[in-house]
């Protein structure tokens, strides 16, 4: 009997060895340990085993089942893990994949930022359409025939449609006309957008580019909230340091017109830098649109939105931001 335990403990290990999953080693266990196991069944034998050998073989046969028993847990543990009968094989050990991760192109992310910064003033988002008519491009914003800003050269004229020339709109001043057009002061918004011009490009120009345009009508509307509601822009986009400062100029759409210049941090160094134009809206504008200028005033700007993100974020060359190489855009 003591041969035929070593056979059995053997052979039994060998194939516990042997099973790969937890089904197997569980019928492993019922088939060796089970109480109608290999084990059990050897039991009535020792009724055969001579007395002074007894004790001898009855210890021997505990130390198998003994044996078994811990080959069996030890076995059960070593596959739980494998999972071959629980789903996929997943090495938790192992560092995790890199995933490519996208974000918002930094234009975009400017335009959400300074939406941000006005809609805390009180602005809402206005829009309009890029392919416009010569009277919201133009002639609305005191612009008229036969001036030198409707040159075919400083236009991406399109076509006809209802007897009126459509281009490209130039400036998203347009969106002014269009806004005064359906709703009567007082109006507070600003509209970001494409504009489109047909410039040769390089570092600083492209036929394709995009504008914040301000405007805010209301009673009693002077320069002194034109110039703290860009004051409060500049502070809220540059950081408590930066300024504002205008520069008498020439818009046909407002009068008195003035360039806007902010003066913002560059590579460490605090510096003046034009951004755009604004002024308070000409009579004309808002009568255009059937505004009493007796009875309302307003103000209006326009800014250059790649002048404001280039600044912040130091990009040199406009046309990288257009280019869709991700080693840029992964930068921002
Ligand atoms: N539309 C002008 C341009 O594209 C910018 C501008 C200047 C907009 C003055 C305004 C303004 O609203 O008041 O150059």
């Amino acid at each position: 009997m003591l041969a035929e335990l070593e056979e059995l403990q053997s052979a039994a290990l060998a194939e516990l060895a042997a099973a790969v999953d937890s089904e197997a080693v569980e019928s492993w266990r019922i088939a060796y340990l089970g109480s109608k196991g290999r084990l059990k069944g050897m039991m009535p034998q020792l009724k055969t085993v001579s007395k002074e050998d007894k004790p001898a073989v009855g210890k021997r046969l505990n130390e198998v089942k003994v044996a078994l028993e811990q080959g069996f847990e030890s076995r059960k543990a070593e596959v739980a893990g494998s999972g071959v009968t629980s789903g996929p094989q997943v090495d938790v050990t192992q560092p995790g994949a890199n995933l490519p991760e996208g974000r918002r192109h930094v234009l975009s992310r400017t335009i959400d930022e300074i939406v941000d910064i006005f809609g805390r003033m009180g602005f809402t988002t206005a829009a309009g359409p890029e392919v416009e008519d010569e009277w919201h491009n133009f002639t609305a914003l005191n612009i008229p025939a036969g001036h030198p800003a409707r040159d075919p050269i400083d236009n991406f004229f399109m076509g006809e449609q209802e007897g009126s020339r459509t281009l490209l709109r130039t400036q998203t001043s347009t969106v002014q006309i269009r806004t005064l057009e359906k709703q009567k002061p007082p109006v507070r918004i600003i509209a970001c957008g494409r504009v489109y011009r047909p410039d040769t490009h390089d570092a600083t120009h492209y036929s394709m580019f995009h504008q914040v345009e301000g405007l805010c009508v209301d009673r009693g509307i002077s320069m002194v909230d034109l110039k703290t509601t860009l004051f409060q822009f500049a502070r809220a986009y540059f950081g408590p340091e930066a300024e504002v400062r205008m520069r008498p100029s020439f818009f046909p759409f407002t009068e008195p017109s003035a360039e806007v210049d902010m003066k913002m941090k560059i590579k460490g160094e605090w510096q003046w830098i034009e951004i755009g134009g604004c002024g308070m809206v000409d009579p004309n504008v808002l009568e255009a649109v059937g505004v009493d200028p007796e009875e309302f005033t307003g103000f209006a700007f326009g800014l250059g939105i790649e002048r404001v993100a280039m600044r912040k974020y130091g990009i040199s060359d406009i046309r990288w931001l257009y280019e869709n190489d991700v080693r840029f855009l992964n930068q921002f």
